[in-house]
């Protein structure tokens, strides 16, 4: 366990620990065992990965003071939801920089975007070329509230920072503890597998399990760009933990891979084949994945199974990292499978 005093400030957002649970038919097929951290279970509108790194992001949001929050991400990014939700909680107004084709026709009120729009967030909408300079709108739309007197906080796309990476820093510590409970005491080597989008969650699963000492290989399946440009994101997570946090790991670098090869149709496209993939793990284990994100990396995950039973040792832990409600703006793409 990492001593609690190792912590930076965090407040209490998700339902932790979530569940480790073993896919017993899955396992049988695979000849692998493979279990799921059940971390679409950290909350029901909070669901995901992204409100443990708010666990940490949004208290120094609080310290520093703020009351507007303002992230970034697709237009039906998972964690704009819980970034706009999670900061009700905190008290906080929430201002949202979502990519859409097109600004001035933006998408219907359905599944993540619904949410945002419940939960009062002011959504700025903007084309992918502008995303692109995403720095300069978080400053000019910081500058904005200032001007009204608000007092803006910005948290960076995915919430993948360093800060932002204690959050799967404490899930690999939860992780580890589920894991000497299940192995009596001394953890067997594991492969754990993760969905990047931002590269925060990997790099946090990488740091936490280096700091843990356990056997545990780290190993994120990309569902956009590609392996160089993950490497490039997690390894400067990982240096500016090393420079804000020193003494943590005492210089040490994580190691972890990437698997590239499984972005399919490019980032929120789905082939048929994921969406048949997701619709049968539903009918083997009653376990819903999504689309954009665990969907491609189980569908990666699997496929690397299928060449080879044995890549990733004998014990798989999948991270379920949510998502579940960008499903329902994609449903007529299940129609021709269900
Ligand atoms: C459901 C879900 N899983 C996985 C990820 C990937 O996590 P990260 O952005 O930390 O790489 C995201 C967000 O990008 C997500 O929304």
């Amino acid at each position: 366990m990492i001593p609690a005093d190792l912590f930076p400030p965090r407040i209490q957002l998700a339902n932790t620990p979530t569940p480790l649970q073993k896919m017993e038919r899955l396992s049988r097929k695979a000849g692998v065992e493979i279990f799921f951290k059940r971390d679409d279970y950290t909350g029901s509108e909070l669901s995901g990965n992204k409100i443990r790194k708010l666990e940490f992001l949004l208290a120094d949001a609080l310290a520093k003071g703020a009351d507007t929050v303002i992230t970034c991400g697709g237009a039906q990014s998972n964690h704009c939801r819980a970034t706009a939700l999670a900061a009700v909680r905190c008290g906080l107004s929430s201002r949202l920089i979502l990519r859409t084709v097109d600004p001035a026709k933006p998408p219907p009120l359905s599944g993540n975007i619904l949410l945002d729009c419940l939960a009062g967030s002011e959504i700025v909408w903007v084309t992918p070329e502008q995303y692109r300079a995403r720095d300069e709108i978080f400053e000019r739309e910081a500058q904005r509230l200032r001007s009204q007197g608000r007092k803006p906080f910005i948290i960076p796309e995915g919430g993948s920072s360093a800060l932002g990476a204690w959050g799967y820093v404490a899930g690999m510590d939860e992780l580890v503890a589920d894991l000497t409970r299940l192995d009596d005491g001394q953890v067997k080597p594991t492969t754990v597998i993760c969905a990047a989008g931002s590269g925060g969650t990997t790099a946090g699963l990488a740091l936490g399990a280096l700091l843990s000492g356990a056997p545990i290989r780290v190993v994120g399946v990309n569902v956009c760009d590609d392996r160089d440009y993950f490497v490039a994101i997690i390894d400067s997570i990982c240096r500016q933990f090393n420079e804000t946090w020193p003494s943590v790991l005492a210089g040490g670098i994580p190691a972890y891979d990437i698997i590239d090869g499984y972005v399919g149709r490019g980032y929120a496209l789905s082939r048929p084949e994921e969406l048949a993939m997701l619709r049968d793990l539903v009918r083997l284990e009653g376990v819903v994945l999504d689309p954009v994100y665990t969907g491609k990396a189980y569908f990666g995950m699997t496929a690397e199974l299928s060449v080879n039973p044995q890549v990733f040792g004998e014990r798989i832990v999948f991270v379920h990292t949510g998502g579940q409600f960008g499903l329902f703006p994609v449903a007529d793409q299940f129609a021709m499978l269900v």
